[in-house]
């Protein structure tokens, strides 16, 4: 089953080019530039608040996805861990959407948390990847996945697969809500058509990515750094080398460096920062710098203009291709997943199976 991959998450990384653009051809029209939805009877321009539920690596989708609809649809919208939002009694009024995002459909904390948004009387959206699951029969709205089985207990296909759904999602949302104009839309699904072939060309950098992982191995804790939708992104590059290499990682917004965690910098300590060039660059690489000047050994993930620009004195590059920013989450995923993986075979662990971790987590 696992063809001539050493591994299921191996596998499931390199399959993602053909399973994100099987999940956008459900959700955007490449023939008329238009976003599209499954068929649904909800009145989406009636919803005025978002409220975003999930665990782990589905709750970093849906914190890249709290970007796009505030962005697109300007529509607030606010994201709790599952296991929170059960217990901290939220303020959820009447007919506002709650979206919960899972690849199995069945953690027990999302689910407990869908139904209490039920009696709360909500409308229950769901970014589901088994179809046969819980939540996918539960949702008012089902916005499916086409990851196929994933079986790796580390999430990587699923988590492309939500963000394709979550921003063909807000674009409709802000089609709703009349803040999309054709042009715009156009421009969306034209960018969101870009995605597979960008995953693919990211994808190419596998070797490079292996070689690295010897510098990573070796720590004892390693910081991931990014800003606005690329620090969701850090977070999840965190979690994965966490699951599956047992090396303490932390995820951070670039900008909260020197409220403390820059103390922890010494040359032990590998620093991978994620900075596609555009608008956060600046701002990222100057916490990079104030990295580097404490010692921090940096990898630095970029495309081509922004390592030519800040690229020197990092003891590793990885070069991503120019993407949109929109897409810039969707390719960013990949190195991160990469390093993780290429860690976790350095230090020979249980990749698909890692210790005290199962893959659909049913008990609270
Ligand atoms: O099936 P779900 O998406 O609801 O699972 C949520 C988390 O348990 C899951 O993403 C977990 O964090 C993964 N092991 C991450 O790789």
């Amino acid at each position: 089953e696992k063809g001539n991959y050493r591994h299921f998450m191996q596998k499931e990384i390199f399959e993602q080019p053909a399973v994100v653009a099987n999940t956008l051809s459900s959700y955007v029209r490449p023939y008329d530039g238009k976003v599209a939805l499954p068929d649904n009877d909800l009145d989406l321009s009636a919803i005025d608040r978002v409220t975003i539920v999930a665990c782990g690596t589905s709750f970093y989708a849906g914190m890249v996805a709290k970007y796009w609809i505030e962005q697109f649809a300007r529509v607030p919208v606010d994201i709790d861990v599952a296991s929170e939002f059960r217990y901290r009694d939220p303020v959820l009024e009447k007919g506002s959407l709650a979206l919960f995002i899972s690849q199995s459909g069945e953690t027990a904390d999302t689910l407990a948390a869908l139904e209490h948004s039920r009696a709360c009387g909500q409308i229950i959206a769901a970014v589901v990847n088994v179809p046969t699951s819980a939540m996918a029969r539960e949702a008012d709205l089902l916005l499916p996945t086409h990851a196929g089985p994933e079986i790796g207990v580390a999430s990587t296909k699923a988590f492309t697969c939500q963000l394709a759904v979550l921003a063909a999602f807000a674009a409709n949302l802000a089609r709703a809500k009349g803040k999309l104009s054709e042009e715009e839309e156009r421009e969306i699904v034209k960018h969101l058509q870009e995605a597979p072939e960008a995953i693919n060309d990211a994808l190419g950098h596998d070797d490079d990515i292996q070689a690295m992982a010897h510098l990573v191995a070796p720590a004892r804790d390693v910081l991931y750094l990014g800003r606005g939708p690329d620090y969701p992104l850090a977070l999840e590059g965190a979690l994965k080398l966490k699951e599956i290499s047992y090396i303490h990682a932390e995820g951070y917004a670039a900008g909260e460096m020197k409220h403390g965690p820059i103390a922890l910098i010494d040359d032990a300590v590998p620093v991978i920062v994620l900075a596609p060039s555009g608008p956060l660059f600046e701002k990222t690489v100057s916490n990079m710098q104030e990295v580097r000047a404490r010692g921090g050994k940096i990898i630095f993930i970029s495309d081509a203009k922004g390592l030519a620009e800040a690229g020197d004195g990092c003891v590793a590059t990885i070069e991503m291709p120019e993407a949109h920013p929109l897409i810039q989450p969707i390719v960013y995923a990949v190195p991160v997943q990469l390093l993780a993986y290429h860690v976790a075979v350095l230090k020979g662990t249980d990749v698909d199976q890692p210790r005290n971790l199962a893959k659909s987590v049913t008990v609270e």
